[in-house]
């Protein structure tokens, strides 16, 4: 399936709940209508992020080769980019007007397919109208992207099969979702087993009080529903995902005074985390791993996480989760892989995943998302 799936007259079904109805038509009305730009939000992750990682050249260049009208209205907090994607079935969560899918097309190659999911029509109409733009500047012969207008808590409803994906990518989109466990429970249906989750979101450095729920501009900008990132990490586990493995981290930093005050001593990070989908039968053993040095870009060593970098030729022992992604995932044939006889119990308390700390990863990098509001590009709140 490539193409556009006709956007219906009438708007999907939402969910049944009046409340996610509500915050659904905010956020729409808000990216849709209100953003023209990524220039025009209140607190930009997108106009002013870097990575704290290098980029590898071929995912620079993907991202040169989208059109400019898509990259203009780009409201990502991250790069959720993952290596070794070609030939792969990727599903884009909240998809906005394609930039990610666009570069991802362009990686997965024509043997690959990315499908965007979006409740938007402006956007979806956005990403619709350059297909075929891309479909050529990448020498295909006929499109590999497919833009579905639907909700990611439906996607069965929204004709995304069971079982069907390589890879899902995510992009500042589950901090607007009100109902975050059916989102992560339809990604986890929706994949392959050994397939992962790769997403960049925003994430609170405490539970988010209720009142910052009712107040639509902190809402549209993540702020109002942006995790406290110890519950996004027990959420995942709850519906089935291996623990997280966290990549890169950023702080955000809110230079819109108004907005800074309203958030008075909560922080944000930019975090992107990668979740695999490991079978229920698995072993729980230690194993040591040697990199091949195969996955393309990544001839010497692969930063597979911000905890575990794999030199070439050289083996290391990981724990038994860390095995099970290995072992079952796409990267299996680019490890050999040795069961020690070492069982080991999975973690258990939030002090054990210290490492999984946006926050802390943030600090350790010394990386920062500015948010560089258009009342306030220059300074800090004098107060
Ligand atoms: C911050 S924008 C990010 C868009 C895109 N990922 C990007 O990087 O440009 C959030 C997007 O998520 C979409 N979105 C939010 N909640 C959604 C839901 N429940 N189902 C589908 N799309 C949703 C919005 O329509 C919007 O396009």
């Amino acid at each position: 399936m490539a193409g556009c799936v006709p956007v219906p007259s009438e708007e999907p079904s939402t969910t049944s709940n009046p409340v996610s109805s509500n915050v659904h038509e905010n956020v729409k009305k808000y990216y849709g209508r209100y953003l023209e730009s990524s220039e025009g939000l209140q607190t930009s992750a997108a106009s002013c992020s870097f990575p704290c990682r290098p980029t590898p050249k071929s995912v620079v260049d993907a991202l040169t080769l989208v059109h400019p009208e898509v990259t203009q209205r780009f409201f990502g907090c991250g790069l959720p980019v993952p290596e070794k994607v070609e030939s792969c079935k990727i599903l884009d969560l909240g998809s906005g007007s394609g930039r990610d899918c666009f570069a991802l097309s362009k990686l997965v190659g024509e043997e690959g397919h990315v499908t965007g999911i979006d409740m938007t029509k402006e956007l979806i109409d956005v990403s619709c109208k350059y297909i075929e733009y891309h479909q050529k500047k990448f020498g295909y012969i006929k499109p590999n992207t497919t833009f579905v207008h639907g909700y990611m808590e439906k996607l069965s409803e929204a004709g995304i099969q069971n079982d069907s994906m390589d890879i899902v990518v995510s992009n500042c989109v589950i901090c607007l979702c009100p109902d975050k466990r059916a989102v992560l429970q339809e990604a986890h249906n929706v994949l392959k087993e050994g397939g992962e989750v790769y997403l960049s979101d925003m994430y609170a450095s405490k539970v988010i009080p209720d009142r910052f729920k009712q107040d639509p501009i902190l809402w549209g900008e993540g702020m109002g529903g942006s995790l406290f990132w110890p519950d996004f990490i027990a959420l995942a586990q709850e519906v089935g995902f291996s623990t997280p493995c966290l990549v890169s981290a950023s702080h955000i930093v809110i230079h819109n005074c108004e907005l800074k005050a309203k958030t008075g001593d909560i922080s944000y990070a930019s975090g992107t985390y990668r979740l695999f989908k490991i079978p229920k039968t698995r072993v729980m053993s230690k194993a040591a791993v040697t990199y091949k040095g195969t996955v393309a870009d990544f001839p010497d060593e692969i930063e597979f996480d911000s905890s575990h970098i794999f030199k070439r030729d050289v083996a290391v022992e990981v724990d038994w989760e860390m095995a099970a992604f290995l072992r079952c995932s796409r990267f299996s044939p680019d490890f050999s892989i040795q069961i020690l006889d070492k069982p080991q119990p999975s973690p258990s308390s939030t002090a054990q995943y210290c490492h999984l700390n946006p926050f802390l990863l943030a600090d350790k990098r010394g990386s920062s998302v500015r948010q560089c509001s258009k009342t306030d590009r220059s300074g800090g709140c004098s107060t």
